[in-house]
């Protein structure tokens, strides 16, 4: 019995609006902050939730479901069956084991390898077209494993990287400077961790090149002023993981912000793990790390060839040895 009575001169609903699926899987810190920023920012037709844990898994998404008076419509299901996630254009992975205060994020390495050998091929099964869109620790070599697991052309492999060092980053420096920090175009590169890599070469507020500001201006600043903000990014996530013992809004609002980008096929440049090899140089492996990448409905469209001193090329080509090192005990 349908609640409404149709009316017969109704159009018939259009089908020219795609329906949206996305999965999360793992639904700790991590993983609830992104489902609910996608809930709130209207992301999503359907949302589907998996974790090993089945009662804190239902638990999260009756959670959920009882704000549906408050949101925009979106299905959600939960299961610890993949078949939940099955038809999903875009697969987020938070699950596995997070840093202890003053761990570092490679140190997760061999816990997090274990456990993507489970989720990973179950994905890629139920969802052979979607976008896979790593945000566990290593994350830069968690995305090379997905890679490696689900046999998705590299396109549709992404890691979260450094969209969230780099928003760390525009924080810190509109801070700095009493701007806006959606004024503030700055990327942190290479990888998601201790060895990532400030481009303070190009950074430009509403279009003006900084650096080149203040030399054309006679404004003198000190290198060490520059290295202490990148500094401070690097140690932002061992602050807040010793302050709270994890971190999660920023990651929402960055991952959010990467779905809107590629399921709204929005071509925006994403500081975001991409397979490096061939670009700025980088050709000692097939590694995953953040270069600027264009983020589209195909996922990565390309990566974005901005001019890096010598200095940059080399950190960034060191950031990829450094991973390559931790990579190199997979055995892949
Ligand atoms: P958490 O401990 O709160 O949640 C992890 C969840 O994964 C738990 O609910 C657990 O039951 C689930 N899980 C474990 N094994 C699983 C399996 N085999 N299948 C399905 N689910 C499984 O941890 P939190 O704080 O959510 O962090 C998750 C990950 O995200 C960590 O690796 C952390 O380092 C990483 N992270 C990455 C960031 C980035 O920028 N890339 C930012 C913040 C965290
Ligand atoms: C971050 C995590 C811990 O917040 O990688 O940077």
């Amino acid at each position: 019995q349908a609640f409404f009575k149709p009316i017969q001169s109704c159009d018939p609903p259009s089908s020219t609006k795609r329906h949206t699926k996305i999965s999360v899987i793992g639904v700790g810190n991590v993983g609830m902050a992104i489902a609910q920023t996608i809930l709130t920012q209207d992301l999503a037709d359907e949302l589907a939730l998996v974790d090993a844990k089945s009662d804190k898994l239902r638990g999260e998404m009756l959670d959920l479901q009882h704000a549906a008076a408050f949101l925009p419509r979106t299905k959600i299901n939960a299961s610890v069956d993949y078949s939940v996630t099955a038809g999903s254009d875009l697969c987020i992975v938070t699950a596995g084991a997070r840093q202890n205060p003053g761990e570092s994020r490679l140190n997760l390495l061999q816990r997090n390898v274990a456990l993507f050998s489970n989720i990973i091929p179950p994905l890629a099964k139920y969802s052979p077209d979607s976008i896979l869109l790593i945000v566990s620790n290593p994350v830069d070599v968690l995305t090379y494993v997905s890679w490696k697991l689900s046999g998705f052309p590299s396109n549709r492999v992404i890691g979260s990287g450094t969209n969230l060092d780099s928003s760390r980053f525009r924080f810190l420096i509109a801070d700095h400077l009493d701007v806006n920090a959606q004024d503030v175009q700055a990327f942190i590169v290479g990888e998601h961790g201790d060895s990532s890599v400030a481009l303070w070469s190009s950074i430009s507020i509403g279009g003006v090149p900084v650096l080149s500001f203040l030399k054309n201006q006679q404004i003198a600043y000190e290198k060490q002023t520059l290295e202490n903000i990148h500094k401070a990014v690097v140690e932002s996530a061992y602050e807040v993981i010793s302050l709270k013992g994890y971190t999660s809004w920023a990651i929402g609002y960055s991952v959010a912000n990467l779905a809107r980008s590629l399921l709204r096929d929005q071509r925006k440049i994403h500081p975001v793990s991409v397979l490096a090899k061939g670009f700025y140089g980088i050709d000692g492996g097939e590694v995953f790390l953040s270069l600027p990448a264009q983020l589209g409905r195909g996922g990565v469209l390309g990566v974005t060839n901005i001019h890096l001193t010598d200095e940059e090329v080399q950190r960034l080509r060191k950031s990829a040895e450094t991973i390559l090192e931790v990579q190199s005990q997979l055995g892949l």
